[in-house]
């Protein structure tokens, strides 16, 4: 007995010592970290870092300042705060002001990993909200690096940065230049290039990803002169700088708002009052309340936005994509992209028993081409409906309502954002995904209706591999799909080419300007579902109706 024990110990003692390796004590340039190793194979570890601080305690309504530095062993393993925003309800306060830190994943087979591959992720949330320090909802850690570091051997980082009103606010001149959330990121991507080699990871083989908000930071760290050599690649899921929620124009009548909201005079002592007004009370300020309807949508009441403020973007983003001339880049939608926000607007796309009327496609219309008139309503109206025939059912009205926000919030600013950079691409590659692995919601009995496709945010369960970290909620066609978009965001994330390297069912071909190909993403796919033009109508009806867009989009 004695003796067996002895053995056990023994080959206990062996496996903890030669099985795999863990980094230990890193380096920083702000001191020493130690975090987490945690055993995921016999010959594979997993070293986690929560809570590193990558700038200081940010100053209200400043750019992030470097770190002071720390004495002795700083304990990463416990995540931080998000930053301060509003609760689901727009009712409270949630985080702190003080949250600039990231947290790493590193994984290592027998030998210390070295040189690996760096992604570094940015969560959305309409830069009023989101967090990737712990539980999102109900528990679910959404962006644990875990799967995606393992799965595809890279390095992930996830990063936190101000929104909301202590992100964005924005008088349009030097009182209150905003963009402080955009600026926080990308404190966080030279952090991460000063000091991911002490991890193991390649400084110059970082690719930044995001959703949504996220997305569209993405692109705005891609197209600010700030950037330059500190990433290679980038992938915009859902989001690109284009999106008409993305930039505020006009953000000195939201700071005038939100000053009037909190007691603050409009005058020219409103900054030096905002200042020094209760974070709380400015945070709670800055929630939507409006009543979203076909007429008012949701989507153009987002105003806590990055704005053009001649630092962090010196002109509009449409003017800027030769700073991503060699930077690769993936941009993609997922098929329904829009429907969440409609169903805002028109809550009986959604009803199974409930007609929603044809009226609701106009006024929808009518409200998105604004700017074009009465003309461009007509037109978007006449685009829209070119299919419907004689007497439209039911679903086909909801359908094309969701159509409608699928292509205006997302689709058609995606396909502007890849023209601009494949046109500008140097030595650089561009790539366009159209994601459809339908909502497990949709269906007979369920919430949403059967024609449901991918809403927005559908595809992030799938790219951080939870249909592998809780399986029971899922089924093996989940796994096939989250195991494909592991695979090419990883490959891409190693080589530019997201077809190289791991196994992937259809061999994803480059959009260019002649060939504007792009690759749908399910579970069934396989080699014939590489498409192009993905709705050429439509872009050229938006093209046309929006004069923003109207240059990019005119071939
Ligand atoms: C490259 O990007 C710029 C904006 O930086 C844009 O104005 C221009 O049209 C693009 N080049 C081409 C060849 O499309
Ligand atoms: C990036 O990482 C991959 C995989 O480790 C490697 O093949 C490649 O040479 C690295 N460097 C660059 C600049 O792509």
């Amino acid at each position: 007995m004695m003796v067996k024990l002895g053995l056990l110990v023994a080959v206990a003692v062996l496996l903890e010592t030669v099985s795999a390796a863990s980094l230990d004590v890193v380096y920083t340039e702000g001191g020493m970290v130690k975090g987490d190793s945690i055993r995921i194979g016999l010959f594979r570890r997993m070293d986690v870092f929560r809570g590193i601080p990558f700038a200081d305690v940010p100053g209200r309504f400043q750019k992030p300042q470097r770190h002071p530095g720390w004495d002795g062993v700083l304990k990463a393993t416990e995540f931080k705060p998000r930053c301060m925003q509003v609760n689901l309800l727009m009712s409270e306060t949630r985080g702190s002001e003080d949250c600039l830190y990231l947290n790493i994943w590193v994984p290592h087979d027998k030998s210390v990993s070295r040189d690996l591959p760096v992604m570094v992720w940015i969560y959305g949330g309409g830069f009023l909200a989101g967090g990737s320090m712990g539980a999102n909802f109900l528990d679910n850690y959404l962006y644990d690096g875990q799967e995606i570091a393992d799965r595809g051997n890279v390095i992930v980082v996830t990063l936190g940065y101000r929104v909301g009103t202590l992100g964005f606010l924005s008088t349009g001149d030097s009182d209150l230049p905003g963009n402080y959330g955009l600026w926080d990121q990308q404190a966080a991507i030279a952090w991460v290039h000063r000091n991911i080699r002490s991890f193991g990871g390649d400084p110059d083989n970082v690719t930044i990803f995001g959703e949504s908000a996220g997305g569209a930071s993405v692109n705005f760290q891609t197209l600010t002169p700030h950037n330059k050599g500190l990433f290679k690649r980038a992938i915009s899921q859902s989001g690109v700088a284009l999106s008409p929620w993305a930039i505020n124009e006009n953000p000195g009548n939201f700071a005038k708002e939100i000053a009037q909201k909190v007691n603050c005079p409009t005058d020219a002592s409103m900054a030096a009052c905002l200042k020094m007004t209760d974070p709380q009370a400015l945070t709670l300020a800055g929630g939507l309340s409006i009543i979203s309807s076909p007429d008012n949508p949701l989507v153009n009441n987002l105003l806590l936005s990055p704005v053009v403020d001649g630092d962090f973007l010196p002109d509009e983003p449409s003017k800027l994509f030769h700073n991503a001339a060699e930077v690769d880049y993936i941009i993609g939608v997922n098929d329904m992209d829009g429907h969440v926000f409609t169903a805002v607007d028109v809550p009986s796309i959604n009803s199974h028993l409930v007609d929603t009327p044809i009226e609701d496609v106009r006024r929808l219309l009518a409200a998105y081409t604004k700017e074009g008139g009465q003309t461009a309503s007509d037109e978007a109206f006449a685009t829209y409906t070119n299919s419907w025939g004689q007497n439209p059912n039911k679903e086909t009205i909801k359908r094309t309502i969701v159509d409608i926000g699928t292509d205006y919030i997302f689709l058609i600013p995606s396909q502007a954002a890849l023209y601009l950079h494949a046109a500008n691409a140097s030595t650089s590659r561009t790539y366009s995904y159209f994601f459809s692995q339908p909502n497990r919601m949709g269906g007979i009995g369920k919430p949403y209706p059967s024609w449901m496709g991918a809403d927005h945010a559908d595809d992030l369960q799938y790219v951080f591999g939870k249909p592998f970290t809780t399986p029971l909620g899922y089924w093996p066609s989940h796994r096939d799909v989250s195991r494909y978009m592991i695979n090419y965001w990883t490959n891409f994330a190693k080589t530019g080419d997201p077809n190289k390297g791991e196994s992937v069912p259809a061999t994803w071909p480059e959009f260019t300007s002649s060939g504007h190909k792009y690759l749908e993403i399910n579970s069934k796919m396989d080699k014939n579902y590489v498409r192009e033009e993905l709705r050429l109508p439509f872009l050229r009806f938006w093209g046309s109706a929006l004069p923003k867009l109207s240059k990019i989009l005119k071939e």
